[in-house]
């Protein structure tokens, strides 16, 4: 344990240490330098096998020795680390510029897109947006609305009937009995309408689908005349196809409407029909417990497919039920 040794255990960890090129290769150095099989420390746990006079010099050398180990070792340590942040920092560099891919996150089908379009445009005016079942009873959905037993659309062909069929409970075939709903729940003045889905026994085709919507608009109130349902139409028309459409009243059949008509609108050049309305047949009043001296009322109801088609000019149903983006983002869907 001379000076010399000691002098050169110093010089060997301070080199060691400078030569580390990380700090993985540091740790090792650093056991090699100060770990337990150290110079350093085999000498420091010899030190008490010496005299005394031995020991204080001895010790104070080895004492000076461990700190001059420990200052390179620091140094070192710090230069490392400096260089490793500068590293990582250079490496998980984030280039903010570079393109990013775009995700849709969903967004509305056109059906849904026009429905609340419409509901828009009479809530404006007043008018309640009202829900009813798709399983409806068939009282509801026909002999309330005055439709007899006879009549062709509750056969087989258009109408899906829920098992047991003794139930009477059918698949809404229109959403009209959502007007006697209203009618046998609210005290006139009634303002409503009814979008929804309805069902019939139609295969999908160019421009059917046996499930499809409608909307359904019923207003009963003193003194409503024909001349409010043209109106209401009018500006529901200019609303849905643009200020130059023209309506026109073509008279029709509605077992709940008296006088009934379709509303036909000239739009692209021609004559094209929209949907049914008519005034409140008073039957179906009465039968809502309505006092017909009192009160009138028109109703209409429209496809919204059929909406959409002729006013986007879609020759397809299969586009709209069948839910493919590329035709679906059309109508600014994507959010
Ligand atoms: N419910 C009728 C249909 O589905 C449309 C209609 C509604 C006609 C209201 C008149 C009044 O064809």
């Amino acid at each position: 344990m001379n000076p010399a040794d000691i002098a050169s255990w110093i010089s060997d960890a301070q080199k060691a240490f400078a030569a580390a090129s990380d700090l993985d290769a540091l740790k090792v150095a650093r056991l090699a330098h100060t770990g337990d099989k150290a110079p350093v420390s085999l000498a420091s746990r010899a030190l008490g096998s010496l005299s005394p006079e031995e020991k204080a010099s001895a010790g104070k050398l080895i004492g000076d020795a461990k700190a001059e180990i420990a200052k390179a070792l620091a140094k070192a340590t710090e230069k490392l680390e400096v260089e490793r942040d500068a590293k990582v920092l250079l490496e998980e560099v984030v280039d903010i510029t570079l393109p990013v891919q775009r995700t849709h996150r969903g967004g509305l089908h056109p059906i849904s897109i026009i429905k609340n379009e419409v509901s828009d445009f009479f809530i404006e005016q007043g008018f309640s947006v009202e829900e009813g079942p798709e399983l409806e009873s068939g009282w509801l959905n026909f002999d309330a609305l005055n439709i007899p037993a006879d009549h062709p659309a509750r056969t087989m062909q258009d109408t899906f009937f829920i098992e047991p069929i003794e139930s009477g409970v059918v698949l809404r075939t229109q959403t009209s009995p959502v007007q006697i709903r209203s009618m046998l729940t609210q005290e006139p003045p009634i303002y409503m309408i009814c979008p929804g889905r309805t069902f019939r026994a139609d295969e999908l085709d160019a421009t059917h689908s046996p499930v499809f919507h409608q909307v359904e608009g019923l207003v009963v109130d003193k003194g409503i005349t024909m001349a409010h349902l043209k109106g209401t139409l009018d500006n529901f028309a200019r609303h849905m196809f643009g200020p130059d459409v023209v309506t026109r009243l073509r008279p029709s059949f509605f077992p709940f409407t008296e006088p009934s008509a379709e509303v036909d609108i000239f739009f692209n050049g021609r004559w094209i029909e929209w949907g049914g309305c008519g005034m409140v047949n008073p039957k179906v009043l009465a039968t809502c417990g309505i006092d017909t001296d009192i009160y009138t009322g028109f109703a209409f109801g429209m496809g919204l497919e059929r909406t959409l088609m002729v006013r986007h000019g879609i020759t397809d149903m299969h586009d709209i039920v069948e839910g493919d983006l590329r035709f679906t983002r059309q109508f600014g869907v994507g959010l």
